[in-house]
């Protein structure tokens, strides 16, 4: 049996890898590790963001670097479709080399937004019988969250993963009808822009407490409260934004405590009760989980 796994290898600390994915990563006859560049460019290109988090676990021996036009924000382009054929061209070789086992190392989880889609499917279609499996990932909403104090969801809130490429109405939609909204891709050329997102927070009411991570656990890494973003220099493509609902208390959003915004924009905006009083005086710098954990004080969420 031929398998192809794509291996979720967390959003850039080493150390927030599952014990599997190593195993799998070294157990596996040929590695390929994502980076920036075009096919045939890929030995002068920089170091992927997956391919740190491969070499500190699985012997460099067996990793190569596959080429993925990761930032194009045009669709599927010639250059992406090129990028897309030529991987899993060199994937069916290394099966065809002989090759038991091929890992494909991705970001996060690859099951979210991950390359890894494309090449299976094209890998697929190229070599015909191969399986297709894959391991988990921490996901960079999960690091961003831990690391800034966030509880992500509580009692019966909502939590949407939005890729801010979608367009501002429907961030703006989520912003209405859900609690806790992630924005992924908010460095992308190809979303509405920083400002704008911004923007759209404040007249939702949820600019204070949005907390910006950029490369985490990555060189450059840069974590605070996204208002002070605004005006500011580009952010880079890992770029992640999280806000959570509002919270009058401990165990205000259990179910029959409080408002749901899955009701409906209008229904879930009364439900809140006293939202605009729990928002107060949150920065997003704090840790959010403390407050929680104390139960009261400053009807912290
Ligand atoms: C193509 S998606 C990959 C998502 C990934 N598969 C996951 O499970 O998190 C890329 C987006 O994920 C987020 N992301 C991934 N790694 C990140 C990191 N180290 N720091 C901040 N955001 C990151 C950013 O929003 C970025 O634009």
């Amino acid at each position: 049996m031929r398998r192809l796994i794509g291996v979720g290898v967390g959003p850039g600390d080493p150390e927030l890898i599952t014990i599997k994915a190593i195993r799998v990563l070294r157990g596996a006859d040929q590695v390929f590790v994502p980076v920036l560049a075009r096919p045939g460019e890929e030995d002068g290109a920089e170091e992927g963001r997956a391919e740190a988090t491969v070499r500190a676990h699985a012997g460099a021996a067996r990793i190569r670097r596959i080429a993925f036009a990761l930032n194009d924000p045009g669709g599927v382009t010639p250059g992406r479709a090129a990028a897309w054929d030529a991987a899993a061209a060199a994937v069916a070789a290394a099966f065809t080399a002989g090759a038991r086992t091929v890992a494909f190392a991705t970001i996060g989880d690859p099951a979210i937004y991950s390359t890894f889609s494309y090449l299976a499917r094209t890998v697929t279609a190229l070599a015909g019988d191969v399986t297709i499996e894959t391991v988990p990932g921490i996901t960079a909403l999960q690091d961003l969250a831990a690391r800034s104090g966030t509880i992500l969801t509580e009692g019966t809130e909502s939590l949407v993963l939005l890729p801010l490429t979608a367009g501002a109405d429907a961030l703006a939609e989520a912003l209405a009808r859900h609690d806790t909204v992630v924005g992924y891709k908010l460095g992308s050329t190809a979303g509405p822009g920083v400002d704008a997102v911004l923007g759209l927070l404040g007249e939702a009411g949820r600019l204070d407490d949005a907390v910006f991570g950029a490369r985490l656990g990555l060189p450059g890494e840069d974590i605070r409260p996204a208002k002070e973003l605004a005006g500011g220099a580009p952010v880079p493509y890992l770029s992640t934004l999280i806000t959570v609902g509002a919270r009058a208390g401990r165990g205000s959003r259990l179910r029959g405590a409080g408002g749901s915004r899955l009701r409906g924009a209008g229904e879930g905006d009364a439900g809140d009760g006293g939202a605009g009083e729990s928002r107060a005086g949150r920065g997003a710098s704090g840790s959010r989980a403390d407050r929680g954990a104390s139960g009261g004080g400053d009807g912290s969420r």
